[in-house]
């Protein structure tokens, strides 16, 4: 079952992707080794998400891997085009599939897409995208097309991310920088620095601190000032895959159970932050491709369509008798999966 029917489709750019990846190749001299080196990665530190992460019912329409282009406009956002992929790795070195990779940053005068009100921020550049998600591929890999962060008081420059593996219910947000000296748009020398910024500064290991101030360097081949930088983001966790699979379908037998008005009791295996949802086959009686409603006690009310497990383990669903040969379609989704028939 290819997983990529169950995750989010609209991450796709619009930029040449072969020179991209030459200029990836250029700056990350282990970008391909695998995990043997486990003992030299640095953990990425965990720092405030912040006050401008998009709020629930806010976040964009256009989320996709390319801040720099919103939707189909023609017009692109203003400021220095920049690169910014890697690997999500676990504290062995191991890359994590599945990961949501979410950045968002303040445009090229400094201001957010939402600030802190419930609509779009009418001062942030209104052709910038200002937030994206990427979903990592077996490799662990990700990236962005985007531009250079504008500077704002009280901070130096930096963008903010978001990860969350697989089964995780929560993000884990850092924050990257740039290793060099911060100036406006005028030039003049910024009043926050890194050594200075209240984040950047207030990370006590130096090799922590240093893994989050970039190096960018000059895209091969371009003439309009394109830079490209690598990070790889080390989870301070193991992450075991095997626990947690890709989204998938199950044929499940349903047992009938006594109470409840002759339903069937239907058990699948859970993981936390996967969501569940029964459909009948329509070789089944004439019940046609749809979810069925199910309770998650043998005579609770059935009112619910899909659920998120909390815990691990085994976890029943209960269903009315509807699948006249008592089995049933049960499909499960990782965590930020797109929702729909599957
Ligand atoms: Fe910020």
């Amino acid at each position: 079952m290819s997983k990529n029917q169950f995750v989010p489709q609209p991450f796709h750019l619009r930029v040449d992707r072969r020179r991209f990846f030459r200029s990836m190749a250029t700056v990350s001299a282990g970008f391909t080794l695998p995990g043997f080196l486990a003992e030299a990665l640095t953990i990425s530190p965990t720092v405030t998400q912040g006050p401008y992460y998009p709020l629930a019912r806010n976040i964009p329409l256009d989320k996709d891997n390319d801040l720099v282009q919103l939707n189909d406009n023609l017009t692109l956002a203003a400021g220095v085009v920049t690169y910014v992929g890697g690997r999500v790795l676990d504290s062995s070195g191991n890359p994590v599939s599945g990961a949501l990779v979410e950045l968002w940053h303040a445009d090229r005068e400094g201001d957010y897409l939402y600030s802190t009100s419930a609509t779009r921020n009418s001062a942030c550049d209104a052709n910038f995208a200002g937030f994206g998600q990427y979903l990592t591929g077996p490799d662990g890999r990700y990236w962005f097309r985007t531009i250079k962060a504008g500077l704002y008081r009280g901070r130096t420059r930096h963008y903010h991310w978001g990860i969350t593996l697989p089964g995780e219910k929560t993000r884990t947000t850092t924050q990257t920088g740039w290793n060099e000296v911060a100036r406006d748009l005028n030039g003049a020398v910024w009043e926050t620095q890194n050594s200075n910024d209240n984040v950047f500064s207030t990370v006590s290991n130096a090799a922590q601190r240093s893994s989050m101030l970039l190096d960018f360097a000059a895209v091969e081949g371009t003439t309009t000032g394109e830079v490209v930088a690598t990070w790889d983001y080390v989870a301070g966790r193991t992450y075991t895959e095997p626990t947690y699979p890709n989204g998938g379908r199950l044929v499940v037998a349903g047992v009938p159970v006594s109470s409840g008005g002759g339903r069937f009791r239907i058990t699948v295996p859970a993981y936390v932050g996967y969501s569940y949802e029964v459909y009948a086959n329509p070789t089944f009686a004439d019940l046609g491709w749809k979810a069925l409603p199910f309770a998650l006690t043998e005579s609770g009310t059935l009112d619910r369509n899909i659920h998120t497990a909390a815990s691990e383990g085994s976890l029943d669903l209960y269903v009315a008798a509807a699948a006249t040969k008592g089995f049933f379609y049960v499909s499960y989704r990782v965590p930020g999966a797109n929702t729909g028939t599957p």
